[in-house]
């Protein structure tokens, strides 16, 4: 193949930052592919200031399983998991004290990606911050201990890439198998608010800011 700069061809590349594009999903549901990059420098001392405080955890369900994912939260109110059910709190359960508080970034961020998915006004009170190593997964489930569902989920991937998984209203629904990578944003919403959503076993690798893992932040009005 010929080198597709020659002498009098411009290097439209040499200073090339993709457009943050986006992948529609579902009636009211996104992809917005880059959309967090802008922020990444602000959300990973945050992220590191949160976990000094509130360290990840693996929490236990109902039925006495242990989550793979470690998590922890940081705004007004946080969600957890125990043998009495899912719920959110305004108390960390292992300090016995309030989640570390949204930083700005984030809370800008979620507003902003909201609002390019179509939905205005979003301030987001809970961010549920997933921590995945490889072989980590989250099994198809419905985001639905918010009080109400007319505000979107937003969730912004960092660090190794994952697949996520789109579903239907149904637990058997097939679902679509979308790849989220480092700086991608997915909001559902609207009609897709209650839809299943998971994510497949993490590949192993290595990301240059976040080493071998994957970091989700879920930014939602749980109040
Ligand atoms: C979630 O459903 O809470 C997290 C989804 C993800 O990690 O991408
Ligand atoms: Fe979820």
């Amino acid at each position: 193949m010929p080198a597709p700069n020659g002498p009098h061809t411009p290097d439209l590349f040499a200073h090339h930052t993709p457009e943050p594009t986006t992948q529609q999903i579902g009636a009211q549901a996104w992809v917005l592919r880059g959309f967090a990059l802008p922020w990444v420098d602000q959300l990973l001392p945050a992220l590191q200031a949160i976990q000094a405080t509130s360290p990840f955890r693996h929490m236990v369900t109902v039925r006495g399983f242990t989550l793979s994912v470690a998590l922890t939260n940081c705004g007004s109110l946080g969600w957890t998991s125990d043998h009495r059910g899912y719920r959110y709190s305004p108390l960390d359960p292992l300090r016995e004290a309030p989640w570390p508080a949204m930083p700005e970034a984030f809370s800008e961020l979620a507003t902003a990606a909201a609002l390019a998915a179509g939905f205005a006004d979003f301030a987001a009170d809970a961010c549920l911050i997933n921590h995945y190593l490889p072989g980590s997964r989250l099994s198809l489930h419905q985001d639905r201990n918010e009080r109400s569902f007319e505000h979107p989920i937003v969730s912004v991937s960092l660090g190794l890439p994952a697949v996520f998984q789109f579903g239907g209203f149904e637990r058997s629904d097939k679902a679509l198998r979308i790849p989220l990578l480092h700086g991608d944003v997915a909001v559902w919403g609207g009609a897709d608010r209650l839809r299943y959503h998971g994510v497949l076993p993490l590949k192993a690798g290595e990301h240059p800011l976040l080493g071998a893992r994957r970091i989700n932040l879920t930014m939602r009005k749980a109040g």
